[in-house]
């Protein structure tokens, strides 16, 4: 027993160990277990951090990989364009060595283009010099012939101023001779004409040599003044032999028949100026019926063949257009009238004949002269004037073939008038050009058997004659009065140097155109109306010319 109870104190004993073990064990379990929640708690924390940083970390990973992919991208590009630009860097390489290649040659060549350079520079100066030692010798050949030049432009000038002291001398008056050209119609025609054998005239030659023989023998000796003119005439003498004279004429200026209107006019223009300038100026045609007066005032119709008239027309109102910038204010009018048997007919009138009674009247004093009844007409440009002159003309020439070839025996005298005033300096002036186509000067053989016509035929004749020689009875008075002083103009003999009396005496200018034919059956008109003009030219110089024979 006391064993047992010693084994059961011992058991019991071994209980109580067991039993304090168990509670130790069951505090150390609890200790465990509340270690194990904290444990697990931390875990849980842990493994929520650990899975928030996974997430971080996924994220981040995500971005670097997307960074790394534009990384690699970029690199990519920038591999291709590293290549790229080796690429280009290699051919630049090539290419910089071609042409360090072509530079070597360049070079090469330059230097030698440099040594030809070099060479040609020296010709070149070579050539300058020789060019410079030939214009030296140019400069003294020109400075010679500019002296030679001058010189002879000094005895040029001399001998206009000399020729223009003896036109001073002359006075106002001048007489100038025009050769018309033959004409086609001057050429008898097959069958009609005294050349009736010749079947045609073919050939240029024989035209020529058909020219020829119409012509008379007119020579033109004075080649550089032109103011000379000769005629070879022969006639039978009273023994029947053929005698040949020849005659010598001189006026101001001579116009062979190949000169121009342009020409002519050159010589005329310096007085439509002067009727700018205030003064009077009276151009005449004077010359046998088809001696080419109508030409020479009319003219053709185109630039190159208008007549005077028109010229002076376009002249005057250029002068006067000219001297308005220098404050000239200039007016102008014309009239146009014919003389026919000492009755004057207005041209510029309405009807075809003009059936008024015209009277010259002069105002004594201005000088000037008014026909009564008259259109006068205000002019403003040439081709009015134009206009005007070409309607006049035609019924002229309707008038002509109504009345026998009137128009040819009558005087035509177309009147500019031309009033200036200047604002600027106060003066005035008046100046008057006066145009005149004269009556054919033929002396016609009126053989009077009593009819009417041979009456008006007879009338005509003489008026035109009275009328011609008054003319050159005033200018040849006009002339001597100039030398000697005063002295009596007959202006009232003819009705045409009555109207004219203003403008042909005082300061005027007077011209007359001596209008010639070149043929030979005309040449006795010829001489006769040269004669008639050499009196007219001779008395204006006083000292009369000796017409040679
Ligand atoms: N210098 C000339 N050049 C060319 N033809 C002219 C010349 N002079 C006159 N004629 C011509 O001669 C002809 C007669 O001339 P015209 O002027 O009518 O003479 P007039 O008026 O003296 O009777 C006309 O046919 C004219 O055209
Ligand atoms: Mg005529």
């Amino acid at each position: 027993m006391e064993e047992e109870r010693a084994k059961r104190i011992e058991l019991q004993e071994e209980q109580r160990a067991l039993s304090l073990q168990l509670v130790a064990s069951q505090e150390q379990e609890l200790n465990r277990r509340a270690e194990l929640n904290i444990v697990s708690d931390e875990m849980e924390n842990l493994r929520k951090k650990h899975a928030r940083e996974m997430a971080d970390l996924e994220f981040d990973l995500q971005k670097k990989d997307r960074l790394l992919r534009e990384a690699s991208e970029d690199l990519r590009a920038c591999r291709s364009d590293l290549e790229r630009e080796r690429e280009t860097v290699s051919s630049l390489k090539s290419a910089l060595n071609a042409q360090s290649n072509e530079r070597l040659t360049l070079t090469a060549e330059y230097r030698s283009f440099q040594t030809q350079f070099s060479a040609l520079q020296n010709q070149y100066d070579e050539l300058l010099r020789t060019h410079a030692d030939l214009k030296l010798d140019l400069e003294v050949e020109r400075r010679e012939k500019a002296q030679m030049k001058e010189e002879a432009m000094e005895n040029e000038a001399m001998r206009r101023k000399l020729h223009n002291m003896v036109q001073e001398l002359k006075g106002n008056i001048r007489v100038f001779c025009r050769v018309r050209p033959v004409l086609p119609s001057d050429i008898p025609q097959p069958n009609c004409g005294p050349r009736t054998n010749s079947p045609e005239h073919s050939s240029n030659e024989e035209l020529a040599l058909i020219r020829q023989e119409l012509k008379a023998d007119i020579n033109f000796p004075d080649r550089r003044d032109h103011r000379e003119i000769t005629i070879w005439s022969s006639s039978e003498s009273a023994t029947g032999q053929e005698r040949k004279e020849n005659y010598q004429f001189m006026f101001d200026k001579v116009f062979e028949p190949e000169c121009t209107q342009a020409e002519v006019f050159e010589e005329i223009s310096m007085l439509a100026q002067s009727c700018v300038d205030g003064y009077n100026v009276c151009i005449f045609a004077y010359g046998q019926t088809g001696s080419g007066k109508s030409f020479t005032m009319e003219g053709g119709a185109t630039d190159a063949t208008k007549g005077m008239i028109p010229r002076a027309v376009d002249q005057v109102f250029r002068v006067a257009e000219d001297l308005r910038s220098k404050g000239w204010e200039y007016q102008m009018e014309g009239q146009f009238l014919e003389i026919y048997n000492e009755t004057i007919n207005d041209l510029l009138g309405k009807h075809e004949f003009d059936k008024k009674k015209h009277e010259i009247k002069h105002d004594p004093k201005t000088s000037s002269t008014r026909v009564t009844d008259l259109t006068v007409i205000p002019l403003s440009s040439p081709t009015q004037v134009r206009v005007l002159l070409s309607s006049a003309q035609s019924r002229r020439s309707v008038a002509a073939t109504l009345m026998n070839e009137r128009s040819s025996r009558s005087h035509s005298v177309f009147t500019l008038r031309i009033t200036g005033s200047n604002a600027g300096t106060g003066e005035s002036c008046e100046g008057c050009l006066n145009l005149v186509d004269l009556a054919g000067s033929e002396r016609i053989n009126v053989s009077f058997g009593g009819g009417s016509n041979d009456k008006d035929r007879l009338k005509e004749t003489q008026s035109i004659n009275r009328s011609l020689s008054a003319l050159g009875d005033v200018i040849a008075a006009l002339g001597e009065k100039s030398e000697r002083g005063d002295k009596h103009i007959p202006y009232r003999n003819s009705k045409l140097t009555y109207l004219l009396q203003n403008s042909l005496s005082g300061n005027s200018k007077t011209l007359m155109v001596l209008n010639l034919s070149p043929l030979a059956s005309h040449l006795n008109e010829s001489l006769t109306s040269l004669r008639f003009a050499t009196k007219v030219n001779n008395t204006t110089l006083g000292t009369a010319k000796k017409q040679s024979r």
